[in-house]
């Protein structure tokens, strides 16, 4: 969602703000802000747009200052105005907010009756207001951070200045993330450690509930209560991460390009390739014990999830319940203790995904993360967490880290399926096998199709809509398909089970209608033919994604044919997203749209 950085101490602050700001684009970017103290007074400079808009500003209108609050927004209470934007000033009090204040229109109304005057349609300026009440009232700085905090209801990070301290920043946090970086006579705050890793490596994140008082000296930690508490301080690996695109034109680009090597080093993490076995890394869960899985996330990762179901029931024969987890922790599912959940995230701090494992850690289940940030709060919450180590991704639109989980779930399937007994160690070797080629078939792949993919973008980019088909496992990644183009294209796009095209879709067959078909020559392949035929008997423009068999096997006349090499049932999702990764980012780069920051998108969604 939004993101946060503060420093106090003893050097210029701005400019640096704006940098940490950079590394936080990916959690929103409509509105961006950055506010200090001099001379006894609050001042600031805010930008509608992309920071480079508030660089413009700050470079015309340079803000001095030691000790500093900044914020990248994504709009949820209020349009993404200058107005809006924060830092939100009340009389002497600066707030930064991530979230959402749930009871914001509550507090307001007594405000108001009380007299005071909003200027912003944001919920986080009740913070500041309700914060500057509380001083006239004549509570200190402190005192007032904790009357406020047992006010508001919500989520939020936040971190606060008063004109009057110009040596304290305040901050709180109940959901987002907010860590606390040490520096030489200099503290930092940060919505990661991605954003504080060239000021600081040593970190400690406050839990849900902790709100703290930073001076350059130091960090006070106080829980909900205001009892002083210690948190773990920990050296934080962000730092260790490059982030910049290379010779690439977008991150999305870099991104695809690097799943063959990432995917290996997230093999690497579990299978042992000498013995051709699933290794312990994937049975940091009793697979053979539980009676089911459930598995929720959001997005992207929801889509590998769903792939992952395939796998488990089908490997494993272990039964699995998923859903969005927005939908997954309202729906009251019967669910054993003694089960184990799945949760996957890319960014690890997915509101939804994280209420949704709470639920079932309340309710008992064992509960496993796999999260590519594993400092993140759904790893920091779970019991066991499997890494996808696919290293920062910051396109908003997800590839390697998708294409790292399925990688990660399939070699967890497989071992699920060699603890539970449904399949023999030699068949275990087989499909391990299978994992072990897959870097090499990527790496060729991308090389073979890019041109053709390109071309065929060309054509994608004139058309208004787009329907995608699949079955079995190539059903969730026609969702995919059609998730990803709309996301960086703007051109709508819907997924669908190639059964279900009867039931409605063919409705939308014409001429115009570009069909997605996703069909390697699998158990589904002559089923999912008769449905492209029923498309091509309606005149609809098939571009047809399939393997050398497939190709050999179809005499349908197709827009287009891209044909990848033959390869195992398992592996055919990591190897299939690549043309529609592909697809989606030429079509979007033809359209001229932000690929890496498409708009009212947000990387890591942090509210509900
Ligand atoms: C946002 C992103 C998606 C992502 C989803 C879940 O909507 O734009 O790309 O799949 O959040 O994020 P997570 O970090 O939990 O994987």
């Amino acid at each position: 969602m939004c993101g946060i950085v503060a420093i106090v101490g003893t050097r210029p602050v701005s400019e640096r703000l704006v940098d940490a700001l950079k590394r936080l684009e990916y959690r929103g970017y409509d509105s961006a802000g950055v506010a200090t103290i001099h001379d006894g007074q609050l001042d600031r400079r805010r930008a509608e747009g992309k920071l480079f808009n508030l660089e413009t500003k700050l470079a015309g209108d340079p803000l001095p200052g030691l000790i500093g609050i900044a914020h990248t927004r994504w709009a949820t209470h209020g349009a993404p105005t200058e107005n809006n934007a924060h830092p939100h000033f009340t009389d002497g009090v600066a707030v930064v907010h991530n979230g959402i204040i749930e009871n914001f229109s509550e507090i307001k109304d007594t405000l108001i009756a009380d007299g005071a005057t909003f200027s912003t349609q944001t919920d986080t300026e009740v913070v500041a207001q309700l914060l500057a009440k509380l001083r006239r009232d004549g509570l200190d700085g402190r005192e007032a951070m904790q009357a406020m905090l047992r006010s508001v209801t919500g989520a939020y990070a936040l971190a606060v200045l008063f004109a009057d301290t110009p040596g304290t920043i305040l901050a709180a946090r109940s959901g987002p993330p907010l860590a606390v970086g040490y520096g030489e006579q200099e503290m930092f705050l940060g919505s990661d450690a991605i954003a504080l890793a060239p000021f600081t490596n040593e970190i400690t994140y406050l839990n849900d509930g902790d709100w703290a008082v930073l001076t350059a000296d130091g960090v006070d930690i106080l829980d909900h209560d205001g009892n002083p508490v210690t948190r773990p301080r920990q050296v934080s690996i962000a730092a260790a991460y490059m982030v910049d695109k290379g010779n690439h034109r977008h991150f999305m680009e870099k991104e695809i390009y690097e799943q063959p090597e990432v995917i290996s080093h997230a093999l690497g993490h579990y299978v042992d390739f000498t013995e051709n076995r699933v290794s312990a890394a994937a049975s940091a869960i009793d697979f053979a014990r539980i009676p089911s899985l459930a598995i929720s996330a959001c997005g992207t990762a929801y889509l590998a999830g769903l792939i992952g179901k395939y796998w488990f029931e089908r490997y494993a024969r272990l039964p699995v319940e998923i859903d969005v987890a927005s939908e997954f922790r309202y729906r009251d599912i019967p669910l054993s203790p003694d089960a184990a959940a799945l949760f996957i995230s890319q960014s690890g701090e997915t509101a939804d995904t994280l209420a949704s494992l709470r639920y079932c850690k309340d309710l008992g289940l064992t509960i496993g993360a796999v999260v590519n940030a594993s400092e993140s709060t759904i790893a920091r919450s779970s019991d066991a967490v499997f890494p996808i180590l696919a290293g920062p991704e910051i396109g908003v639109a997800s590839t390697k880290a998708f294409t790292c989980q399925l990688a990660v779930l399939a070699a967890l399937a497989v071992g699920a399926g060699r603890a539970r007994g449904t399949i023999s160690i030699e068949e275990e070797r087989v499909l391990v096998r299978h994992l072990a080629e897959m870097p090499r078939i990527m790496a060729s792949v991308l090389n073979a199709i890019q041109p053709k993919m390109e071309s065929l973008a060309r054509e994608l980019a004139k058309c208004q809509d787009a329907i995608y088909l699949g079955r079995g496992t190539s059903f969730p990644l026609a969702m995919e398909g059609a998730l990803k183009l709309k996301e960086i294209s703007y051109i709508h796009a819907e997924g669908y089970a190639a059964g279900e095209l009867k039931h409605g879709p063919i409705a939308l067959i014409d001429e115009n209608m570009p069909v997605i078909v996703i069909a390697p020559h699998d158990r589904f392949f002559e089923k999912t033919i008769s449905n492209m035929q029923e498309v091509a008997a309606r005149g609809g423009r098939i571009i047809f994604i399939t393997d050398e068999r497939g190709a050999a096997a179809s005499k349908l006349e197709t827009m287009s044919t891209i044909v990848l090499p033959n390869v195992d049932e398992l592996i055919a999702p990591m190897i299939f997203s690549l043309p529609i990764q592909l697809l989606a980012y030429h079509t979007a780069v033809f359209m001229g749209t932000d690929v890496d920051q498409p708009r009212n998108l947000a990387k890591s969604v942090t509210v509900e």
